[in-house]
Order: C-alpha cells, then structure tokens, then sequence
C-alpha cells in the first residue's frame, strides 16, 4: 500500500540500518482506500465549521451533572479537578492524552494480538512503522511519553546536568529533575506573549542555545530536546528551519539532539501550512524532515498515535539503545512488548498512520480554530495563534484582579467546571512552580485540550457558551489557595479551598 501513487513499497527495514540512511519518508502501512497525504481541496482545509471526516459507529452517553452535583462534586474533590469522576463531567477537555476515539482499523488490529511475550508479530509491526515513520532504527516501546522519558532520561543524565528543551511539558520536566539534572526553557520571546501572531512560537531561541552550550562543559549537557507542538506554550509548532538551526547548534557542540515527538504530526501540519515551500509535502515527508535531524525521539502515542495507551523511545545509538533495553526490562517488559498488550503495538502501528490523514489533520486544527472564533465573539482572551490541540485561555486578561498567589488558573478552572461542567486544565502556576518554565510568572494559562475525533462542533459551541458565561461575570471570582501541597507535580493531587474559607471535611488520605 501507498502513500502517494508511483512510490514503491520498501522491503520492511530490518536491524541495524546503517547511521542516518536515506528511508523513504513514505512506506507506512495503511489502508488502501484511505488517501492519505494526497492532495486536499481548498474548501476542506480550513472551512469555518470544520468537516467531519469520520463519521459515528459506536456511542458514549454524555453525563449531565445538575448544578448541585458539580457542587457538591468539586467540593468532594478538593477544587482539585483531576479528583472528579468521569460521571461528575459534560464535556472533558482536561487532556488530549489517551482521550480519543480509535478507529475501526484500530479496533480490528486489537483483533489480530499475538499476545506472546517475546518475539510478538505486532511488535514486528510496531517497530518497522516507527522506523519508516522516523527512520530511526532502535526502537523500544513503552506505556507511555514519561516511561520513555525515564528511560532516555535515566540513561544519558546524572546529577548536575543540563537539558535545553524549548518548553518541558510537566512530566519531561519531572524526569529531568528526577535524575538531578536541571531543565532550562529556550524558547523564543513570542512563546511568552499570549497575543502574538507569530507563526511558529514553539521556536527555540538559538542565540540563547548558543550561549548556554558556549558557557557550558559538553560533559553536562547530555542531550539538546525540543517538544512539537510546544505543548506548555500554547500548543504552538517549531518551523522545520528553527530545528535546522538547533540541530546545527548541537551538532557544533557534539550534543545528541532529540525530539519529543508527541505532536509531531499536528506539527508537520502547521510547517505544511505557514513555512515557505512546504505546501506540497506530505505530513510524512515533512516529518522526516525533522527526524533526519535528530538522533531521536520520545513518543506519547496517546496523542499522535491515536491509541488510548503506548509510547516508545527511539534513537540512532545502539550503545544506548542497549543500556535503556536494561530498564526497560526492570520497570516496563520485554523489549518486545514494553509495558502494553501486544495488541496495543498493532493499534499504535495503525494510529500512527492515521495521524498522518491530510483530511484528518485539517479537521482536527479546524476543530481549534472554530472554538477559537467563537471565543473571540464573545470577547474572551485566549492565546494566539490558536494552536494544534486545544485553546489555552489567557488567565491574566481574564482575570486581571486576581494577584498569582489568589492561584488565577485554578479559579477559573474550577468556575468554569461549576458553569457547565467542562472541565479544563491550568497550566501556570501550580503546574509549573519552577521558575524554569518562564521569565518568573509570566504565563498562566488554562488550557481547553480537545480530544482526537470524540467532539463535534455542537460540543465546542456549548464549551464556547459556558466559558462566555463565565466571562460575563468574571469580575465576582474569588482567588483560591492551597491546602495541601505534594512536592512532585502537585496540579496532580493538591488540594485547594477558596480564600478565606477553612475546610469543612477532613482532607483525604493521599497515596
Ligand atoms: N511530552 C509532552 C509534550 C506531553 O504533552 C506529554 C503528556 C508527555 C510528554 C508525557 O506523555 O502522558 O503519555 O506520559 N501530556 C499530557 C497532556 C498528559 O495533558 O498534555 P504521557
């Protein structure tokens, strides 16, 4: 099967490929009638009420909280909004991650598990995707993006080092911290101002990198990192020209260069769509683009990969690929099945391919930008451009009299739960208590992340109505503060009151 017509399909690569071959950028296995990384019609690319293209096979009743139950439910939970039970929701917009629809091809790949422990064919499957995917030839599957995390991370850092990255997202963040090791944020200064227009603010300032790998020993900087989409920054893509530059930069420093690749089609979609001379590429190609620059890559399938559940790690070095096969087998499973049913590998395998889908892709961008222009009636402040998983309300012009220690992005999440029972994310000061994230402070944000294929524009409407409400009488929100604090990534499980209130129950045991 094909990508685009005239393109042989490439034997199935087998280990080890030759350091940095040339692979063709377009040999995913895929469904025959799916077109995908073809041509698409003007009219379909960025309509106002983004095209649907799949439609409804099987249903998920909608729960629909009364007022009094997501009163009674915050309160149980803390105003911590991860403490909420699916049932106490209407429309969840807390993460992207693992909270999409799979596909019928999906589902019938889950058909066709050979659930044996070594040697699966569904790995075979997995890895010869991910390696015609990327071109990288070790591939190690994991759970999840923060398993292959710690198995990069725990393999190249030790305490005292550094890792550039242009925005660590919580648990990259986490990990790099974890190993003792400090996480410095490069990005551009467009990244920090919500209202800038600029194309590609998931940018990595390469004078910045410059200068800290000049006045750096190369010893303790394992590894240069760079996140597309920018997740912490608003969802916003890095220009394949920006990663040239960051990829000569490292190389300059003899610094292995990786991605994390989460986003990384929705990335390749933003290039096709603003960078000179990417109009005509296929998704796969313009990815390509970005792995033959780096030496690797740690993926959260969860998102780009369209499945509910997996990961993996990969990289270039078989030196290194072979020291992080040794943890893989302590915490996650044998390196051919790494932590997931095997039938999971075949999902990812497919997901992959899918997350390629032109027409896909321009529906999934549309569904933000249609969200988007309805916020902007309505005159809510969010950050701009709108990027390529969610909206990202900006908190300081929502809620200009509350002070960041009245926790800004925690009111609102919570005011907008209690509206309509809509439930979103902060990404600011709670998340982020490092200073490291930003020039002290300066983002605070609430992000509305839209799951892949599980929304229709009715449900945007009604999140878009909800947060207008909420907007409307945005001057009678109260600050919050916390009443308990983890020391690791506390948005997770904090507990918060209202300022000025004392608990009325006792906090719960937290594990
Ligand atoms: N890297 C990025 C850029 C992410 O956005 C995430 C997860 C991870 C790594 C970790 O992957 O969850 O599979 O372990 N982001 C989710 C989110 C949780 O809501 O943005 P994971």
């Amino acid at each position: 099967m094909r990508l685009r017509g005239g393109t042989p399909r490439p034997p199935l690569p087998g280990p080890p490929l030759p350091d940095r071959a040339p692979e063709p950028s377009d040999s995913v296995d895929l469904p025959s009638e799916l077109k995908y990384g073809g041509p698409l019609d003007d009219d379909v690319s960025d309509p106002e009420l983004p095209f649907e293209p799949y439609r409804t096979k099987v249903v998920e009743r909608i729960p629909n909280p009364s007022r009094e139950d997501r009163e009674r439910a915050i309160e149980r939970a803390w105003y911590n909004l991860f403490n909420l039970r699916s049932d106490e929701i209407r429309i969840d917009l807390l993460t992207d991650s693992g909270t999409g629809a799979m596909s019928d091809h999906q589902w019938a790949a889950m058909m066709v598990g050979d659930e044996t422990y070594a040697g699966s064919r569904n790995f075979a499957r997995f890895e010869s995707t991910v390696r015609s995917i990327t071109g990288f030839p070790y591939v190690l599957p994991a759970h999840q993006g923060r398993a292959a995390e710690h198995l990069l991370f725990s393999a190249l850092c030790r305490p005292g080092d550094i890792v550039p990255n242009n925005m660590h997202f919580d648990t990259t963040q986490a990990h790099v911290l974890h190993q003792g090791a400090k996480a410095i944020n490069l990005a551009i200064p467009e990244a920090y101002d919500t209202q800038s227009d600029y194309p590609f603010k998931g940018n990595v300032d390469i004078g910045s990198l410059e200068h800290l790998l000049d006045r750096t020993d190369r010893g303790r900087v394992p590894l240069v990192m760079v996140t597309v989409t920018n997740n912490t920054g608003g969802g916003q893509p890095v220009s394949l020209a920006n990663f040239r530059e960051v990829a000569r930069v490292a190389r300059a420093h003899s610094i292995p260069l990786y991605l994390d690749m989460c986003r990384w089609a929705e990335n390749a979609y933003f290039v096709r769509e603003r960078e000179p001379g990417m109009s005509g590429r296929s998704i796969a190609e313009i990815g390509r683009g970005f792995f033959d620059l780096a030496d690797g890559a740690t993926m959260s399938a969860k998102k780009d990969g369209l499945v509910n559940i997996g990961g993996f790690v990969a990289t270039r070095d078989a030196a290194l690929a072979d020291r992080m096969k040794e943890t893989l087998i302590l915490y996650e499973g044998f390196p051919t099945y790494g932590g997931l049913a095997r039938r999971d590998l075949e999902a990812v395998a497919v997901g992959l391919g899918e997350a390629m889908d032109l027409e896909y892709l321009a529906h999934r961008v549309g569904q933000v930008r249609y969200l988007a222009s309805l916020l902007d009636r309505a005159g809510v402040p969010f950050l701009h451009p709108p990027g390529g998983h969610g909206i990202y309300l900006d908190v300081r012009r929502f809620l200009p009299h509350l002070p960041p220690e009245d926790l800004p992005g925690q009111a609102l999440a919570v005011e907008i739960y209690l509206e309509g029972g809509v439930r979103t994310v902060e990404i600011g000061a709670i998340m982020f208590p490092q200073s490291e994230l930003a020039p002290s402070g300066s983002i605070e944000l609430v992000r509305l992340a839209i799951p892949r294929r599980s929304y229709s524009a009715s449900h945007l409407a009604y999140v878009a109505d909800v947060i207008a409400r909420v907007y409307a009488r945005r001057s009678t929100i109260r600050g919050f503060e916390m009443s308990y604090r983890p020391e690791r990534l506390p948005h997770f499980t904090a507990h918060f009151r209202r300022k000025g209130t004392v608990a009325s129950v006792p906090p719960p045991a937290v594990r």
